[in-house]
């Protein structure tokens, strides 16, 4: 796995938002359009409100972008829980991209069918380009104490599921996320390995014991699952090796 280490989360934000402009910049060039799944929790918020601003507000193919988005929990879209509420305020609000663009998971349906609805819109997004399983040109992440990644957490069948593109799930009571909302919806394995790059943004000492897993191999954590088919995943880490 190709791990970066950065001094700060804004240096680390600084690389992210250089990634994420390089990768769309190519991504339009050569197929006309970016397939992008934001992350939610809290390191990648600095990453977006770069986008958002200066240069790269003005100078990136926002309009070329479709952005869905890796898992949500299943609050009302303004809820301050919401992934989506905040990649809008530190993001999606200020750039020029349509609204038809903006691929949120449906959270005012149950988790199952919001669940349902979101694997159906993913599947849409695949037969645009011929295929079963859409081929993000970029999936961030994020990774939670317990190894979780998006919303695959131990212990949970979603990690399980190879045949749903998108799944609803139930943190068990005693898990880090039940502090907050406890069911969520979640992309799975499946469209996180047909990737064209997968790139974990990674903050917070709470996390150092799990990384070192992943880098001794330890596949138990749901992060260190994420082995997509045209290349490893990066790691942007705030800290030393
Ligand atoms: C979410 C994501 C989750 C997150 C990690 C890391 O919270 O919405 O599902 O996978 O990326 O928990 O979160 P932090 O960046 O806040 O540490």
């Amino acid at each position: 796995m190709k791990v970066e280490y950065v001094s700060d989360i804004e240096v680390l934000a600084d690389r992210a938002a250089a990634l994420v402009a390089e990768t769309m910049r190519e991504a339009v060039e050569k197929r006309s359009r970016f397939l992008v799944a934001l992350s939610g929790g809290n390191t990648p918020r600095p990453v977006y409100e770069r986008l958002a601003h200066g240069p790269y507000a003005n100078s990136l193919p926002w309009d070329k972008a479709q952005v869905y988005f890796g898992d949500d929990r299943m609050v009302p879209a303004d809820d301050p829980e919401s992934n989506y509420r905040m990649a809008c305020e530190t993001l999606l609000d200020h750039v020029e991209i349509p609204p038809w663009n903006l691929h949120r998971i449906p959270t005012e349906y149950s988790t199952k069918a919001a669940a349902r609805l979101y694997d159906e819109e993913l599947r849409l997004a695949a037969k645009e380009e011929g295929v079963q399983i859409p081929a993000f040109d970029l999936i961030l992440l994020g990774l939670g104490p317990d190894g979780h990644t998006a919303s695959l957490f131990p212990g949970t069948p979603a990690i399980e599921n190879d045949t749903d593109l998108a799944v609803g799930i139930r943190l068990p009571q005693d898990s880090e996320g039940a502090r907050h909302a406890q069911e969520r919806v979640t992309i799975t394995y499946p469209v996180l390995n047909a990737a064209r790059k997968v790139v974990f943004l990674v903050s917070g000492d709470d996390k150092a014991e799990a990384l070192r897993k992943i880098q001794d191999g330890d596949q138990s954590l749901p992060a260190a699952r994420v082995r997509p088919a045209e290349g490893e995943p990066r790691w942007i880490v705030v800290g030393k090796p």
